[in-house]
């Protein structure tokens, strides 16, 4: 894989989050996946939501979607919405069509995106959420530094959040 650029930024509380996620939303293009790591409770459906509500989707209309495992949402784009946690492994991935996602003109949001890091797509921005308190995050954006779209997104971002 190509060298990995990054961007981090802090929250302190819902509302950072929430604002945090409505800048992402403006920076995506359609055809990028995002993929979502940290530790339950993180803060990764909360960030999906913002991003959604961005992309003109109700964010009520985004919930963990444990069960569906994968929600389509239909905005200013489509947001493919996946929660990983439950799928039990490879086979099953593409069951699911998944892949197919990764081609289409979708924006794709995919929770416990880590299990699966060899299926997804080099066109994607990980974001790796740490718990730094009850209240605190911190967000580590990354990509690859020639992933086309991707590269493009995550350099609006680094406009945005401070360079690592
Ligand atoms: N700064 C913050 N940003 C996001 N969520 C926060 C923050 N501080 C506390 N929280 C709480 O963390 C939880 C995050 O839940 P959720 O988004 O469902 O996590 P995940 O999808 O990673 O399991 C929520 O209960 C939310 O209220
Ligand atoms: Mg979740």
């Amino acid at each position: 894989m190509n060298e990995l650029q990054t961007c981090t930024v802090e929250s302190h509380s819902v509302g950072d989050t929430e604002r945090i996620g409505g800048l992402v939303g403006s920076c995506l293009e359609p055809g990028v996946t995002i993929a979502l790591n940290g530790t339950l409770g993180a803060g990764k459906t909360n960030l999906v939501q913002a991003i959604a509500e961005s992309l003109r989707i109700d964010r009520k209309s985004v919930v963990s979607p444990t069960f569906t495992m994968i929600q389509v949402h239909q905005g200013t784009y489509a947001l493919v919405h996946i929660d990983a946690y439950r799928i039990a492994d490879e086979d099953e991935f593409f069951e699911l069509g998944i892949a197919e996602y990764f081609e289409s003109d979708s924006i794709v949001a995919i929770e416990w995106a880590g299990k699966f890091a060899d299926l997804l797509p080099e066109n994607q921005i990980e974001i790796e959420i740490r718990v730094l308190d009850e209240s605190s995050r911190r967000f580590r954006f990354s990509w690859p530094s020639t992933a086309g779209i991707a590269s493009q997104v995550g350099q609006a971002l680094a406009a945005r959040f401070r360079r690592d």
